[in-house]
């Protein structure tokens, strides 16, 4: 039988991590169509509606009941706005280890979000479902991405030197690849002992 993680949603103080609906759609294409988020991770350039229809539909909902992992849509509490989405994939059950990639809204970046939702998750993680290794990968120069990493207690365990393909913009306005490096962050329930404690709830 596939291990898979819960069907469930991880509330914060800011924040509600809950599974994509359909509705998400046009909130979605807008959030993916942006510079950083282009430049540092695989999205399609352009992100289209159609996109974000097969993401919502199949590829996030599949993660989870695959085994995978499972997706996160990120809702301001107050305002039910989409700012974000934390995906964790690449699970390994037999090691209860995974690895978490997050995107937060460019409007809406600089509050924290990426930090408070991945953080409430990594709780979850280790405490509910009694994981042991949370892995963060970010290219050599995505400075913001580490930042966040740094903030949340993550280890800078090493770099996988020439591993990452990232996007960079050319002077006719189009996109090139480059090859970067990339540098792996651990996160084990033992580095979260010492951190103030996070109100989080799930259900
Ligand atoms: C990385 C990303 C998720 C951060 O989201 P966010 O909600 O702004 O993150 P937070 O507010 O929790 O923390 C960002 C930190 O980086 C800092 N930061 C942001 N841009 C920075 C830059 N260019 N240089 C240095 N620090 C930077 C912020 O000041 C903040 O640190 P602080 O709280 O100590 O002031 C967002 O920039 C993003 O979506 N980027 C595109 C997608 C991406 O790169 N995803 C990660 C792939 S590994």
């Amino acid at each position: 039988m596939t291990s898979t993680f819960p069907d469930i949603s991880i509330s914060t103080d800011r924040l509600v991590l809950r599974p994509f609906e359909e509705a998400d759609i046009p909130e979605l294409t807008a959030m993916m169509n942006d510079e950083l988020t282009a430049a540092w991770t695989s999205v399609p350039i352009p992100y289209t509606h159609a996109d974000a229809r097969r993401w919502i539909a199949g590829h996030a909902p599949a993660e989870r009941v695959q085994g995978r992992g499972i997706v996160f849509a990120v809702d301001e509490l107050l305002t039910h706005r989409l700012v974000g989405s934390v995906h964790l994939m690449n699970t390994n059950w037999h090691a209860l280890s995974t690895e978490v990639g997050y995107v937060v809204a460019p409007w809406a970046r600089g509050e924290g979000y990426a930090a408070e939702s991945v953080l409430a998750t990594a709780h979850w993680l280790f405490h509910d479902q009694k994981f042991e290794r949370l892995e963060l990968r970010t290219a050599a120069g995505n400075t913001a991405s580490q930042q966040v990493a740094q903030k949340i207690g993550c280890v800078s365990e090493g770099v996988l030197r020439n591993a990452l393909i990232v996007r960079s913009r050319t002077e006719d306005g189009g996109w090139t690849d480059i090859r970067t490096d990339l540098i792996v962050w651990g996160l084990l329930p033992e580095d979260l002992e010492d951190a103030p404690p996070v109100e989080y709830s799930a259900g």
